[in-house]
């Protein structure tokens, strides 16, 4: 899957997960894309990996996937209805295209 990290100033970074099964945490640090650390390294305990879901992708992303993932969205900074923990989508065909700003870029 293509995935697009919008950067704060609207520069678009695109990146391919290619046959690897990855997540959108992975994905950025393997491509060098800024404000996603991914400190804890997926296992939703810094929340380093949040993320804002573009409108028209919210729907096929969906909600937190857990109670953990939404308790932890608590704690991250300035969260708002599309915030996701990027660790915690994993990218498979049908989020081919997918669209996010990094929240801590
Ligand atoms: Fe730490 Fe996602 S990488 S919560």
């Amino acid at each position: 899957a293509v995935v697009t990290y919008i950067l704060p100033d609207g520069a678009e970074i695109n990146a391919d997960t290619g046959r690897t099964r990855e997540n959108v945490m992975t994905l950025a640090r393997r491509e060098g894309v800024p404000g996603i650390p991914g400190d804890c390294g997926g296992f939703m305990a810094c929340a380093t990996c949040h993320v804002y879901i573009a409108p028209e992708w919210r729907e096929a992303v969906g909600p937190p996937a857990s109670e953990e993932e939404d308790e932890m969205l608590d704690l991250a900074g300035e969260r708002r209805p599309e915030s996701r923990l990027g660790c915690q989508i994993w990218l498979d065909k049908h989020l081919d295209g997918l669209r996010l700003r990094p929240a801590n870029a």
